[in-house]
C-alpha cells in the first residue's frame, strides 16, 4: 500500500484531532483521553519495506513447504524400527522424531508467516465500535436480588445450617475424586506387564473351545487364539490375566520364516505371538495369509508374523512379543516359559 492509498481518517492530522478533542464530562472525574495519534507502519509508507515483508512471508511459506516434503520423505525413507539418540530425551524412534519435527516446523512456519503478513501488510485501518452500556436497569437488578433472597428463604438454607454446611463440604470435596483419577493416569505399570500367566510346561488351550491344542489343530491360513491351561472365565482375575496372556497362533511354511530366532521358537512352522497390540493394547484379530501380516483394528498397526512380529506399518513402536513353544511327550503344544519381554503398549520405558 502506498501513502496515497491510506484512508484519510487514519492520517495523523485526523487522528490527532480525536486525541486533542478529549473532553471532561460534568460529574465524571476522568476525562476521555481520546485516541492517540495513529502511527503508520513503515510498510505503509515505504514500498521497499513492504516488498521486504512480502518476501519474508513468502520465505516462511516456502520453508514450510520444504518441511512438509521432508515429512513425506521421512515417512517413506526411515525404517520404522530405527532408533536414534536425541539429547536430552534419550533413545527415540527415528521416524516418530523426524515426523514430529518436520510437521511442527511446517505448521509453525505457516502460522508465523500468516502473523507476519497480518501485522505488516494487511489493512491497518482503525475502526471504532461504540460500546453500549451492558448494566441492567436498576429495577431489574432489584428484582433479581429480591428473587434470590426469596429463594434462599424458601430453601431454609439459613435455618438448616447442618444441611448447608454438609452440602458445601460435599461440593468442595467432589473435585478431589477427579484429581485422584487423573493422578492414577500418571503412574506407569512398573513390572505388572513383565509377567503373564504363561510359564514353563503350560499347555496352550483353544480360547473358544477350552481344549488343549495339538499341532495338527493349527492349519495354514487360519488364526487361532489361545490361553494358558487352567484359566477359567469365572475366575475373578480372568479379565486381568487374559488381557496379558492372550495368544495367537499361526502356521507358516518353515521356509517362509525369515527370522532365525522365530524359527527356533516355533514348532513345524507354528508360531505363537502376543495378541495384544504394542501401540495402546487393542486385541489384534485380522490375519492376511498371503503376506503373513496381522492388523490391529484400532489404529491399523500391521505386524509381519514371518519376520519376528516386526512392525511394518502404523503407530506401534515395538515388534509383537513371541512365546517359545514345543510339543510335549503327549503331543500337545506347551509353552517353554513366559514371554521374554513385557507385552502390550510400549509407551513407557521397557528397559
Ligand atoms: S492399539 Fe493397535 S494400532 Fe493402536
Amino acid at each position: 500500500m502506498s501513502s496515497q492509498d491510506i484512508p484519510e481518517e487514519t492520517l495523523p492530522s485526523k487522528q490527532g484531532e480525536a486525541h486533542e478533542g478529549a473532553v471532561a464530562v460534568a460529574g465524571d472525574p476522568f476525562a476521555d483521553p481520546g485516541l492517540p495519534p495513529h502511527e503508520h507502519r513503515i510498510q505503509d509508507i515505504d514500498e521497499r519495506a513492504a516488498k521486504r515483508s512480502e518476501r519474508a512471508v513468502a520465505f516462511m511459506f516456502t520453508l514450510s513447504m520444504l518441511a512438509t516434503i521432508g515429512f513425506i520423505a521421512a515417512y517413506l525413507a526411515i525404517p520404522v524400527d530405527k532408533n536414534i539418540y536425541v539429547f536430552p530425551i534419550g533413545h527415540v524412534s527415528a521416524m516418530n522424531f523426524t515426523l514430529g519435527l518436520t510437521l511442527g516446523v511446517a505448521l509453525f512456519l505457516i502460522g508465523a508467516g500468516a502473523v507476519h503478513w497480518a501485522r505488516t501488510l494487511m489493512s491497518d485501518v482503525e475502526h471504532i465500535d461504540e460500546r453500549h452500556p451492558i448494566e441492567a436497569p436498576s429495577e431489574v437488578r432489584a428484582k433479581v436480588i429480591a428473587d434470590f433472597h426469596q429463594g434462599a428463604a424458601e430453601s431454609a438454607m439459613g435455618r438448616r445450617k447442618l444441611i448447608r454446611n454438609s452440602m458445601f463440604g460435599a461440593l468442595s470435596l467432589l473435585p478431589l475424586s477427579g484429581v485422584f483419577l487423573l493422578g492414577g493416569l500418571s503412574k506407569a505399570p512398573g513390572t505388572k506387564l513383565r509377567h503373564t500367566a504363561w510359564g514353563k510346561g503350560k499347555r496352550l488351550v483353544n480360547q473358544n473351545t477350552n481344549q488343549p491344542l495339538r499341532p495338527e489343530d493349527i492349519q495354514v491360513g487360519s488364526l487361532t487364539f489361545a490361553m494358558p491351561e487352567g484359566m477359567k472365565e469365572e475366575d475373578h482375575d480372568f479379565q486381568n490375566q487374559i488381557a496379558k496372556a492372550a495368544l495367537m497362533l499361526v502356521r507358516l511354511r518353515p521356509e517362509n520364516i525369515k527370522d532365525k530366532k522365530e524359527l527356533d521358537w516355533s514348532v513345524d512352522g507354528i508360531v505363537a505371538f502376543s495378541k495384544i497390540c504394542t501401540h495402546v493394547g487393542c486385541p489384534i484379530n485380522l490375519y492376511e495369509q498371503q503376506t503373513h501380516h496381522v492388523l490391529c483394528p484400532c489404529h491399523q498397526s500391521t505386524f509381519d508374523l514371518s519376520d519376528g512380529g516386526r512392525v511394518v506399518f502404523g503407530p506401534a513402536g515395538h515388534a509383537l512379543p513371541q512365546l517359545r513353544i514345543k510339543v510335549n511327550d503327549k503331543g500337545y503344544l506347551e509353552a517353554m516359559g513366559d514371554f521374554q519381554e513385557p507385552v502390550g503398549p510400549a509407551f513407557w520405558e521397557r528397559g
